[in-house]
């Protein structure tokens, strides 16, 4: 649906984002005689731009009125057709600007850009940049010339190609043979200090957004086995309800992919209003998420492009538990266990295991629904496992705490209904198959995913058994 254009063609312009005051504003144009041709919030901020510039007869200064007039999170470009000039706007949505050697390239990731150049800046929200034969970059409320810092990308070009793989998802997921190894190199001072950090805070509350949030979650059990320590959870857009119990001395743990997601981002706010402390996992380096917490640690997976998070949860995972080891003054030993752990998810993702993978996948395809369960740590990656479900294969998909089933979604299990069961070696795994064995009961096909084989298994899924340190 884009780019909308303007009546007479003279500008285009795209949009990331909502308007969420789309509605008045349309209101107001038709009062005016503009016509709309689509029901977008897209074509209103084409036509407030038009009507904006009857009063200023300046692109720039109709392009900064109307954007300041938006409600909402929202990225902006619009290009001028006479002086081919691109002005770019940011306010809530992720917008960056890569400069090459002949070029300038807008996007709303790094990843695109990787191709192109490793020169990058990272616009803050209010800020708007014009593109001509150089770059200027202003921001939009007090309309002064910013200089902001270019930062360079770590990242290599081959990491954002799809090489001989079929998809980046796939390159992903195998690319864990080496995510997980590199996720743990960090300065064991800064996590010593993070760790610090955490254990003084009164009130730790971690918070990400979809994957990112199951990873939170996880980490709520990680802390509570490893460090005996309670930490919150809530997702990013929940968390701003929590405000009521935030104050100076509360700590977020902000775990993100791309560094710009904006509830996570809105979350974050809310924590620094009350001159909290945020600690962030991201994996974009100098992503916003990055630049305003007071702690950040660089998960190392490289770029993400796949929309389904694959390596980069792992990363996450593997970070948060290290986190945890250090808040019990045991780094080395967490550090220990992930390194183990890296090696066997290598001999893991085997091309054996994806031919066993495929034959399974061809077996359960038609099937309407499927349903994972877990308990414990389990249970995150049970909720996480039905994402990555539904994204990918459009299967209607859910995960349960092994515990609630028998609550009430045990009524959706029919004959054949594919179960995937997550069961560790550790004291959940009694309950966990006697869970398994009520649902096989009532007729649905059990894929074990285990160390161990078990007879209640219509078909196992091996995962390695690191323990715990
Ligand atoms: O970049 P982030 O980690 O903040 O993104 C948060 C979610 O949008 C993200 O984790 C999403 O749920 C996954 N890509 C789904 O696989």
């Amino acid at each position: 649906a884009h780019p909308h254009f303007s009546q007479n063609e003279n500008f285009a312009l795209v949009q990331n984002g909502i308007v969420e005051n789309y509605q008045e504003l349309r209101g107001k144009l038709k009062t005016k005689g503009y016509s709309f041709h689509t029901e977008t919030d897209t074509e209103v901020i084409v036509r407030l731009i038009e009507e904006n510039l009857k009063q200023t007869h300046n692109l720039k200064e109709a392009i900064t009125k109307s954007f300041n007039e938006l409600k909402g999170r929202n990225a902006i470009v619009v290009i001028n057709k006479e002086n081919k000039t691109i002005y770019a706007a940011r306010n809530g949505s992720p917008l960056m600007l890569g400069i090459g050697d002949n070029d300038f390239i807008l996007a709303s990731d790094p990843s695109p850009l990787l191709k192109h150049t490793k020169q990058i800046i990272f616009l803050d929200d209010h800020e708007l940049v014009t593109l001509g034969d150089n770059y200027q970059i202003h921001n939009l409320t007090t309309n002064q010339q910013i200089q902001k810092e270019v930062q360079t990308l770590t990242w290599d070009v081959e990491q954002a190609q799809k090489g001989n793989y079929e998809h980046f998802m796939l390159k992903e997921i195998m690319e864990q043979k080496h995510t997980l190894a590199q996720a743990i190199i960090q300065d064991p001072e800064l996590i010593k200090n993070i760790a610090k950090e955490i254990n003084l805070a009164f009130g730790v509350y971690a918070v990400g957004c979809g994957t990112a949030g199951k990873v939170c979650l996880a980490g709520t059990y990680a802390f509570s086995e490893i460090a005996k320590k309670h930490i919150n959870f809530a997702f990013g857009s929940e968390f701003p309800n929590f405000h009521h119990f935030i104050q100076s001395r509360s700590l977020l743990l902000v775990v993100s992919q791309s560094g710009e997601t904006a509830d996570t981002l809105e979350a974050m706010q809310t924590v620094q209003e009350k001159n909290g402390k945020v600690v962030s996992l991201v994996n974009v380096m100098g992503s916003t998420i990055m630049r305003k917490s007071d702690y950040s640690l660089l998960i190392n997976a490289g770029p993400e492009i796949a929309v389904a998070s694959t390596k980069a949860t792992t990363s996450q995972l593997a970070l948060t538990i290290l986190l945890a080891y250090a808040c019990a003054g045991r780094y080395e030993d967490g550090l220990a266990l992930l390194k183990q752990t890296a090696q066997e998810v290598t001999l893991m993702l085997n091309n054996q295991l994806q031919e066993n993978l495929k034959k399974l996948a061809q077996q359960i395809k038609d099937r309407n629904d499927l349903y994972i369960i877990g308990r414990g740590a389990n249970y995150p990656m049970a909720l996480e496992a039905a994402i990555k479900i539904q994204e990918v294969s459009y299967i209607h998909a859910e995960g349960f705490a092994g515990g609630e089933l028998k609550h009430g979604p045990i009524a959706l299990i029919e004959q054949g209904t594919p179960c995937l069961a997550l069961i560790a070696n550790d004291e959940t795994k009694q309950d966990m198959l006697s869970n398994t064995i009520e649902i096989k009961s009532r007729g649905a096909y059990i894929i074990g995913v285990s160390p161990e084989n078990n007879e209640v298994f219509d078909y196992w899924i091996k995962v390695p058994d690191v323990g715990i340190a």
